[in-house]
């Protein structure tokens, strides 16, 4: 069977290294992919994006089911395409998608189905947002209602950083379209960590739980990034916490998406904030899986991923039972030159180690030019280490990462801090 996963990140190679286990798959096509995803024999890129020449290429060589990584072509309708053309393909329509693409959208859901999540108001005009930061204080933060890739949200500590967020998005349009409208939102405090269910318009099934590291530097300092590193299980994530956020919200939302008539198919991601006294409430919905989660993710799954896909899109989600290896996978980002703001492109990378049972390198921005790898974007490798516990996971990926080169890699040492300080209490 032939499958095609859409996206050239880490999480697509995790998720077509994963998909390409099962013996019924005869080959993964990856669009457009990655130097990874190039040099495996069990995958081949394909140069396609648009999801129009996506589903005539899907026609063309029969693939029998399409898995999207990314939010920006669901954002954009490639599930309303692929099913309005009769091909199976797993991920929300358009309307479901917007749980990510409006911050306004997802709010007012979560406000009107009772969904834990900070207090917030939505403005587009410049004057009616500074005069709400002036009456709420900070720390306060102002989220861009659009798609952003990442760069929508300010934290800000002092009410002179939120009135220049607020100016950057409303008045100079710094974001374009994705700005013209701001949600404030009241600053939560707490420990985050990522929820991600796979959910087939009724039931749901959780992943495992993870977390990220959002920061580019050690001690969480830095600038934001999409995430320089992740593990799987979460202490943080108690069974007692599990149970209660799928009831206060996973549950309510997958019903209120239905009972809103726009009934949600896909991954489901909720990033958590966890209070002191472990309440969780929503920061935001993702309509996919994140990056660099999937790729812990996919490392401990030990199901057969194709059949959990195929039940998916048929809506029999209820019969899977998902088996994790027991051990932690930890994954550390290697990033390039310049992250996040302007990566270099173009160094030469060496020294990957090959796949084992403790250790595996998903590519990102690579690209295979001529027999060689070179780094051709921001987050370049992630290296996941297994153990049996979080320090032997970490030492894994560390071993890896000691053995790989390429000039200016930039990554954080202490992948996976949160874990150790939880089971050391
Ligand atoms: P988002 O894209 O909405 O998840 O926001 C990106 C990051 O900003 C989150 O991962 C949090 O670290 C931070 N953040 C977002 N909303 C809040 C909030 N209400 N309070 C505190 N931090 C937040
Ligand atoms: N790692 C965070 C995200 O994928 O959104």
């Amino acid at each position: 069977m032939k499958i095609l996963v859409v996206g050239s990140g880490g999480r697509e190679h995790a998720l077509a290294w994963k998909i390409a286990q099962s013996q019924r798959v005869q080959m993964v096509f990856v669009a457009p992919g990655n130097g990874g995803t190039a040099s495996d024999a069990r995958m081949k890129n394909i140069a396609l994006t648009d999801p129009a020449a996506l589903a005539d290429f899907v026609e063309r060589e029969q693939v029998k089911l399409t898995i999207v990584g990314p939010e920006a072509p669901l954002a954009a309708g490639i599930v309303n395409l692929f099913r309005t053309r009769g091909l199976k393909i797993f991920g929300p329509t358009k309307e479901a998608a917007q749980l990510e693409s409006s911050k306004d959208f997802a709010k007012a859901f979560m406000l009107r189905h009772g969904i834990p999540t900070a207090k917030y108001r939505t403005f587009a005009d410049a004057q009616a947002a500074h005069d709400y930061v002036r009456s709420e204080g900070a720390p306060i933060v102002i989220k861009a209602d659009g798609l952003a890739a990442g760069k929508g949200v300010v934290v800000a500590t002092t009410e002179d950083e939120a009135h220049a967020a607020i100016d950057m998005m409303l008045s100079d349009n710094r974001l374009g379209d994705a700005g013209a409208r701001v949600v404030i939102e009241e600053f939560l405090a707490g420990e985050e960590a990522s929820f991600i269910v796979m959910v087939d318009g009724k039931h749901i099934l959780p992943l495992a739980t993870s977390q990220d590291h959002k920061r580019l530097k050690d001690h969480d300092e830095g600038p934001n990034t999409g995430g320089m590193g992740a593990y799987s299980p979460a202490p943080i994530v108690t069974p007692e916490l599990h149970a209660r956020v799928m009831r206060e919200i996973i549950a309510p939302t997958v019903q209120g998406m239905a009972k809103d008539g726009i009934p949600y198919t896909g991954f489901l991601y909720a990033g958590l904030m966890i209070d002191a006294s472990g309440n969780p409430k929503t920061l935001e919905f993702n309509c996919r899986m994140g990056d660099p989660e999937t790729q812990p993710i996919m490392a401990r799954m030990k199901s057969d991923f194709l059949s959990v896909v195929e039940h998916a899109v048929v809506g029999t989600l209820d019969a899977v039972e998902l088996q994790w290896d027991r051990r932690t996978a930890l994954g550390v980002v290697m990033a390039a030159a310049n992250y996040p703001e302007t990566p270099r492109k173009g160094d030469l990378i060496s020294g990957i180690p090959a796949e084992n049972d403790n250790c595996i390198t998903f590519h990102a921005g690579t690209t295979l030019e001529g027999g060689k790898l070179q780094t051709s974007g921001g987050r370049v490798l992630c290296v996941v280490g297994l153990g049996d516990s979080v320090k032997v996971a970490q030492r894994a990926a560390y071993d890896a990462i000691d053995a790989i080169r390429f000039d200016g890699a930039q990554y954080r040492h202490d992948i996976g801090w949160r874990a150790i300080k939880h089971h050391q209490g």
